[in-house]
């Protein structure tokens, strides 16, 4: 009897969306998509079409530290170092953290860092875009000095480095392989993902409003 009990209250427990049903239909919240990974995975371009897939709102966090800064993140990174930039992505994951209905594209370290990611990743889905060294390497060319990392002699070895630094930090999220996919490609496979819905025990989504 305990045995069915159990068995029933964890299955009363989770069910299983795609991410737009969740996003389209959570009647009570709506949950923020994150995007993580490295630089030149595509987060922000992908992330505009995703936000306007679902009809929720896009955020970059680099564009809202520049705003806010009033300098180039070259600019903060030359005049006060990384970690002044560093303070900046933890005040704004903090702030998005208390917000909903949200697709937020990162900069690429801004999930690495284990309070951020506590804050940003609770209440939301979060994707980590992939893409092998050759074709971040492709992609970043003409960056024209904007990522301060990247700015040094040899941009390949650095990219390389990174990658292989930070590859079990990533690790840690879900994971979407970026390369030779379009924009377009890489939404449909975001919002047909299917992902796990923890309601309160006894629940179920039809008394929170899901069609
Ligand atoms: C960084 C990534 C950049 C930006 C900054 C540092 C990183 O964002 O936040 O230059 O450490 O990976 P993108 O990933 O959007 O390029």
């Amino acid at each position: 009897m305990g045995a069915v009990f159990a068995f029933w209250a964890a299955a009363e427990t989770f069910e299983v969306f795609k991410t737009s049903e969740v996003c389209h239909n959570w009647g009570m919240e709506r949950r923020n998509v994150v995007l993580t990974g490295f630089m030149g995975t595509g987060k922000s371009t992908v992330g505009r079409l995703l936000a306007a897939r679902l009809g929720y709102d896009f955020v970059d966090t680099d564009e809202l530290i520049v705003a806010r800064d009033g300098r180039s993140i070259a600019t903060i990174f030359a005049e006060e170092g990384q970690a002044a930039f560093r303070q900046w992505e933890a005040v704004i994951a903090q702030e998005l953290a208390g917000q909903a209905g949200l697709v937020i594209a990162t900069g690429g370290r801004l999930m690495l860092d284990e309070a951020n990611a506590a804050a940003l990743g609770r209440r939301a889905y979060v994707f980590c875009l992939t893409a092998v060294p050759e074709t971040i390497v492709a992609r970043l060319a003409d960056d024209g000095g904007k990522r301060p990392l990247l700015n040094v002699l040899d941009p390949a070895q650095a990219i390389k480095e990174l990658l292989e630094e930070r590859r079990e930090g990533y690790g840690r999220f879900r994971q979407m392989a970026t390369d030779n996919k379009t924009p377009e490609q890489i939404v449909e496979e975001i919002v047909t993902t299917q992902v796990t819905v923890t309601f309160p025990r006894g629940i179920s989504h039809n008394l929170l409003h899901f069609k």
